[in-house]
């Protein structure tokens, strides 16, 4: 039998089984492979009439069928599982075939499979995917790394089944090795952040102003239709409108103040710190959440020190236009911090990582995707290696204006008692990067005080230490 398939795919839930679809729609001929015969019987009963899809229990199958050099996609849990699928697959596999792992894994196991494949003569990418079920099945953002070379065999499809921007793809080669994966790891820090800034928000409109939930739907809204156009600012809307259908009432004041997470944000702050880099409102995120899991303790402290609210008394039309300046600022902030991670990395880690199409490739699709975006590639347009896009003129001549917003919103959060750690740190964070004198000279004289540890001084070149007493 003649191979017919120009795509596989290991685990057809309903990612796997969308993505498949979505490329059959494109032309392209695509079998999936799982073990459980239900899934495989319902991707071919989801296939519209005069597209190519097959499902099968059979692995043998799959790869038999498919055309050289094989293209393999897995979508199965990150860790053990992706290595074991590996070693189903070997046996099976040709010199050049690739394999690609669209789930989100950690980078350092990914250059590893990558390493460990390229010995016996098969690539491996590890391609980070964005967009959930829906963008799986209409069009998601996809950020694939590994061998650049073989990066032509997946280009044309990946490119007819990415949401466009602009009628531009959202996927592009992110780099050597691991860069795939790095790329989708930091956008989920950048996620994390977005979200925690939205949900302070959120807190000060609800618990300090007293807004009802048909007004932040309103409020969310309106936002979107302006600067702060964005996946995250859009969904909130429909969030705050959506009705219990148990009772009736708001969804969203009846969901438990405790959110979970699978790791990608903590790899991202992990990742910084390794590099380093400062990231203090992705870190401030993670930890955030994870102090929202400590529900009984938080509960328990409530008890003890009774923290009272007030209720801000700013005029609705000032405080809602301060928070929208603080939500471009902060939401700036965490891209120029995620940014300038992958600035760093890149060099560091030899990945090569694209920043321009990096931030193509967010602009649709993704998670983070936002009208912001088309900002920063006006900052890769005009210097591609831009450390970080604060340094950029443009985006300065965009920020100033909210700073004295940010500032404001927070002294009133302060009155109010409402805790707003991540765009504090996004403020912080910028008057940090703004300065050129920072108060370090002291850890450094204390560090040679306790420690030994040297210092250089401002009027002469060198290493200096010091017998530190005071002076009579
Ligand atoms: C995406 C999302 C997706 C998922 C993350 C979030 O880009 O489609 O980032 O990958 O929502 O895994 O994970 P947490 O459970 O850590 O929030």
């Amino acid at each position: 039998m003649e191979p017919q398939y120009d795509f596989g795919m290991v685990g057809i839930g309903v990612m796997g089984s969308n993505l498949l679809l979505n490329m059959a729609d494109h032309g392209f001929g695509v079998i999936g492979y799982d073990t459980n015969p239900k899934k495989a019987k319902d991707l071919e009963e989801a296939a519209k009439p005069g597209t190519t899809v097959k499902g099968t229990v059979k692995l043998e199958e799959m790869m038999q069928g498919l055309k050289r050099p094989r293209k393999i996609m897995m979508l199965v849990p990150a860790g053990k599982p992706v290595d074991d699928v590996i070693e189903n697959l070997l046996p099976y596999l040709e010199k050049d075939d690739i394999v690609i792992d669209g789930g989100n894994s950690y980078f350092k196991d990914t250059l590893r499979r990558v390493n460990y494949l390229q010995e016996k003569g098969f690539h491996f990418f590890g391609m980070g995917v964005s967009g959930g079920q829906m963008g799986a099945r209409l069009g998601p953002s996809m950020m694939p790394g590994g061998d650049q070379g073989a990066y032509q065999y997946l280009k044309p499809i990946l490119e007819a089944v990415a949401a466009k921007a602009d009628g531009v793809p959202c996927v592009a080669y992110m780099g050597k090795g691991a860069a795939g994966h790095y790329v989708k790891m930091v956008h989920n820090g950048i996620e994390y952040a977005m979200l925690q800034i939205i949900s302070e928000v959120y807190d000060l409109l609800r618990r300090g102003a007293s807004f009802s939930n048909e007004e932040l739907h309103t409020t969310f809204a309106g936002w979107n239709e302006g600067r702060l156009k964005s996946y995250l600012i859009e969904i909130t809307a429909v969030v705050f409108k959506t009705l219990d259908s148990e009772d009736g009432g708001y969804l969203v004041d009846k969901i438990l103040d405790q959110a979970g997470s699978k790791g990608t944000g903590k790899w991202t702050s992990q990742e910084a710190m390794e590099l380093p880099v400062s990231i203090p409102t992705i870190d401030m995120a993670v930890a955030m959440r994870e102090l929202s899991v400590y529900k009984e303790l938080r509960v328990a402290a409530s008890k003890l020190y009774q923290p009272t609210i007030n209720k801000i008394k700013e005029g609705h039309q000032q405080l809602l236009s301060q928070l929208e300046g603080t939500l471009f600022f902060s939401f700036l902030i965490a891209y120029a911090q995620g940014l300038s991670m992958l600035a760093k990395a890149s060099a560091e880690l030899d990945m090569q990582i694209p920043l321009p199409d990096v931030v193509n490739v967010w602009k649709s699709g993704c998670i983070i995707r936002s009208t912001m975006l088309v900002n920063f590639s006006s900052v890769f347009k005009r210097n591609n290696h831009q450390p970080n896009i604060l340094l950029d003129d443009e985006i300065a001549t965009l920020i100033k204006p909210t700073y004295q917003s940010v500032k404001n919103v927070i002294a009133l959060a302060m009155q109010a008692g409402i805790p707003v750690p991540s765009i504090m740190s996004a403020l912080s964070y910028f008057e940090a990067f703004c300065t050129d004198r920072l108060p370090v000279n002291l850890i450094q004289a204390q560090r040679d005080y306790f420690g030994a540890h040297t210092y250089q001084r401002i009027d002469k070149p060198g290493v200096f230490h010091t017998e530190w007493h005071v002076n009579q």
